[in-house]
């Protein structure tokens, strides 16, 4: 006899989808879950590259996938679902004054479509995602009104923001976002006003390797290694490696030497790690720093300080890499990899605009969607390369068969819109933790 399928559905709908992150964080959920099935019953996009990863990975119908404006009807248009996930941009909300309605000082943004299907639908639980900043955005006025809008749709929401960066759980990539929850209040929840994120914790902080921790700033070679066995590719394609063909990574792979022979060789008042070097300072000696503030006089009395000791050095080292015809942003070095690195092959390197940042390698920074990928240095190889589509992929948590668009598509700038989409997406991993935990309604409190 085949015991009957009382599996319960998730109806689920995917706004400002992206490649799919929520998507895939719920298909994650439900894998570990025997009791739970879910379905995508609505999904909203414009971007046509992002469109085509999330239609290869998720086999949703292309043509049903909308832009957000196009919706004329929020009740008729979008199917009745549990759950509505939307990373929605940050917008600034208007004063409103003389208007009455509370969905006045959002309309025309695209959290009033959020909020408004919200309305009409009233899925039993919603989960929003944003920059960190949206806390902070136009004084905290923004985050406010999205706080007070979704309450007065009848939900229990966090009023304070739930903050959460992966580089906190194993994860090593530093993001923090502010997730919203949203659960609707029924005969059930309704006594409840608060969430309580304290499970939530218990569970992110449950399979959190004992002997390691991302933060440990004791044991960074084995937490390198631990990056470079689940997060990084063993056979990486030679167009990620800087070439010395190339006229651009000629100039930049001449640069990195030359960063990497001077931390090396360089000598400071005690030994002391001097957080920024900007060459400028090595340039010209005696002009007049009274005027600067203390700190910056004390910064630039530092810098001589150490030309003065290493003269001979910097004089021929300048000579040598031809440092004078650098971009000025490459003739500043952040360092960020502390004491116990000396070598900035073992750090990971962050091409920034304001100069070249080296962090410890035992996190990357935020992937975004325009910004220069991390560069690393691959010992076996000797040569410098960038992380490759497919290592962002991994640290974004999503599957190892997880199709992304330098595999699907011809586009000579395929790789761009890679790093693009995963730069713009979720962590899956946070966000399946974050689903599961509105799933089992487990953190509602009453607060008097
Ligand atoms: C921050 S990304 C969200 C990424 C998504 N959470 C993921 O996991 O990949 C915001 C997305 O909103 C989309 N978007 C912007 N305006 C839109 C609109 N009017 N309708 C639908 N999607 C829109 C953008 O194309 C972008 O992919």
């Amino acid at each position: 006899m085949f015991k009957k399928n009382n599996k319960k559905t998730i109806k689920f709908i995917d706004l400002f989808a992206g490649i799919g992150g929520f998507h895939q964080a719920l298909k994650n959920v439900v894998k570990e879950n025997s009791n739970l099935n879910s379905k995508c019953v609505f999904v909203s996009e414009i971007d046509k590259n992002a469109i085509k990863t999330y239609v290869e990975n998720f086999n949703f119908p292309k043509d049903k996938i909308v832009n957000i404006r196009d919706i004329k009807n929020y009740g008729k248009d979008v199917p009745d679902h549990d759950f509505l996930f939307a990373g929605f941009p940050c917008q600034t909300f208007s004063n409103a004054g003389h208007k009455k309605g509370f969905l006045d000082k959002i309309r025309g943004t695209l959290f009033f479509d959020v909020a408004k299907i919200i309305e009409k639908k009233k899925p039993k639980y919603f989960l929003l995602e944003n920059v960190k900043h949206l806390t902070n955005h136009d004084n905290g006025k923004t985050w406010k009104i999205i706080i007070k809008t979704l309450k007065k749709l009848d939900y229990i929401v966090n009023d304070e923001p739930l903050i959460i960066s992966p580089h906190e759980y194993d994860i090593p990539q530093e993001r923090q976002r502010v997730f919203i929850i949203g659960i609707l209040k029924n005969k059930k929840t309704k006594k409840y006003n608060k969430i309580n994120f304290n499970n939530l914790y218990i569970d992110l902080n449950k399979n959190k390797k004992n002997n390691f921790h991302i933060n440990d700033y004791n044991s960074w070679k084995e937490i390198k290694k631990y990056i470079e066995n689940n997060f990084l590719e063993k056979n990486v394609a030679n167009k990620y490696y800087l070439n010395a063909k190339n006229k651009k990574d000629k100039y930049l792979i001449n640069v990195l030497n030359a960063w990497e022979k001077f931390i090396k060789n360089i000598k400071t008042p005690k030994g002391r790690t001097i957080p920024v070097i900007w060459l400028n300072e090595f340039l010209d000696l005696d002009y007049n720093i009274n005027h600067f503030s203390k700190w910056k006089q004390k910064y630039i009395q530092d810098m001589r300080i150490i030309y003065k000791m290493n003269k001979k050095f910097i004089d021929n080292w300048m000579k040598k890499y031809d440092v004078i015809n650098w971009k000025k942003r490459e003739q500043k070095l952040e360092w960020q990899a502390g004491k116990d690195i000396r070598n900035i092959k073992d750090s990971f390197i962050q091409l920034r605009q304001s100069g070249i940042r080296c962090k410890r390698p035992i996190k990357f920074p935020t992937l975004v969607a325009m910004v220069q990928i991390p560069i690393i240095f691959d010992n076996q190889k000797n040569k410098w390369r960038k992380l490759t589509p497919r290592e962002t992929s991994n640290l974004q948590c999503f599957p190892k068969d997880f199709k992304i668009f330098s595999d699907l598509s011809l586009n000579k700038n395929a790789d761009f819109y890679s790093y693009k989409q995963f730069g713009n997406s979720v962590n899956v991993n946070i966000v399946s933790k974050i689903q599961k935990f509105i799933l089992n309604e487990k953190g509602l409190e009453y607060v008097e």
